[in-house]
């Protein structure tokens, strides 16, 4: 009989860190997950990665480590991102021996601006979060002769239903959609928004683990690549999702927001926004001034795995992000002055 494949995943509470646990334990396998708020089921374990000490149960001989304890917030400051994304990294590739099986987890949106991760200049990334996967690929090449680095872009629920366990980043845009937050929307016509599920990333990993550590650092780019959707299209999926929720739950529609390029919003509507809005409404303006950046990528991203499609993907994890989120999707939005 051959020893169970000793797993640990890191960040396994999140969206893809829950959907990766249930994919491996489908598989067969009996992993063991740690987060920094601690259990939330069997073989869990609580550990402040990069902050503590690893507790005694997660000293062991892991035959792998799924990766995937992160920050995904983009306005933290640099050195909170760090601390957030790079130290954790530090502390599970201590965990980690030379025969481990490293799976370490990234974003496609990791090259940034300058199209790869080798610059540590924050001014070649759209923001601290970017800048700081950055620096973990490039700690995952300093530290390993072998490990999988695995990049995607932004993440939806499973293909069947829509379930995440956490629901943050893209879903500001429901979110903004139902309360009024947004006044356009504003986007490159020519832009792509690339899409995954989660049941994509963790049937990946289940995969490479099956496989058994590559001969030197491997990276797999998963996502639809020149087969994203159309960020217009994306609006009215969104749009489409939340309206079908809304019907059934008797709230009015939510009407087409006007479209404009970044271009037009910086030029024309923001200068008039500063002198006409109050403190609340600027304030939710130049928030969304953070998002412009990942609505403006018109070149597909060069994939190795392509996904099926995510049209459904999008629509179903919007239904679902409704239905747990019942008091924002029942928002009206009021009309911007
Ligand atoms: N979500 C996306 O759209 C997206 C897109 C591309 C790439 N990614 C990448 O996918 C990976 C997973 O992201 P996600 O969306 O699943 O994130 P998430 O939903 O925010 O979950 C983050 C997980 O990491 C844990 N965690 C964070 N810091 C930790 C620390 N210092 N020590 C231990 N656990 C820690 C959290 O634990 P708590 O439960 O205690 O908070 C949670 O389990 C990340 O590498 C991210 O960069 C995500």
């Amino acid at each position: 009989m051959t020893a169970p494949v000793r797993i640990l995943v890191t960040g396994a509470t999140g969206a893809v860190g829950g959907a990766v646990m249930r994919a491996l334990e489908a598989a067969g396998h009996r992993p063991h997950g740690v987060s920094r708020r601690g259990p939330v089921g069997p073989r869990q374990h609580t550990w402040r990665a990069g902050r503590q000490e690893p507790p005694p149960a997660l000293r062991r001989a892991w035959d792998v480590v799924v990766h995937c304890a992160a920050d995904t917030r983009w306005n933290l400051p640099e050195e909170q991102a760090e601390q957030a994304n790079v130290a954790p990294l530090r502390a599970a590739l201590r965990l980690a021996e030379p025969r481990t099986h490293f799976i370490h987890l990234s974003s496609s949106y990791v090259t940034g601006l300058a199209g790869g991760i080798d610059s540590a200049s924050p001014t070649a990334y759209r923001n601290s979060y970017e800048w700081s996967k950055a620096a973990t690929e490039r700690l995952v090449h300093a530290e390993r002769d072998s490990a999988d680095i695995v990049r995607f872009p932004v993440v939806m629920g499973a293909r069947a239903d829509g379930l995440l366990d956490r629901y943050s980043g893209f879903f500001w845009l429901p979110s903004s959609l139902c309360s009024g937050a947004v006044p356009a929307m504003v986007a490159e016509e020519k832009a792509l928004l690339d899409i995954v599920s989660t049941d994509d990333v963790a049937a990946h990993v289940t995969r490479l683990v099956a496989g058994g550590p590559p001969t030197g650092r491997r990276l797999s780019i998963l996502g639809r690549g020149d087969g994203a959707q159309p960020v217009t299209g994306v609006f009215e999926t969104v749009r489409a999702a939340l309206n079908s929720w809304r019907a059934e739950h008797g709230v009015p529609p939510l009407d087409r927001l006007p479209s404009m390029t970044p271009e037009q919003w910086n030029r024309f509507y923001l200068p008039f926004a500063e002198e006409h809005l109050d403190r609340a409404q600027l304030l939710r303006v130049t928030a969304f001034r953070a998002y412009q950046g990942y609505l403006s990528v018109t070149e597909p991203f060069d994939v190795t795995h392509r996904v099926p499609d995510t049209v459904q993907v999008l629509h179903r994890s919007i239904r679902r992000w409704a239905e747990t989120h019942e008091n924002l999707a029942r928002r009206v939005p009021r009309a911007w002055r």
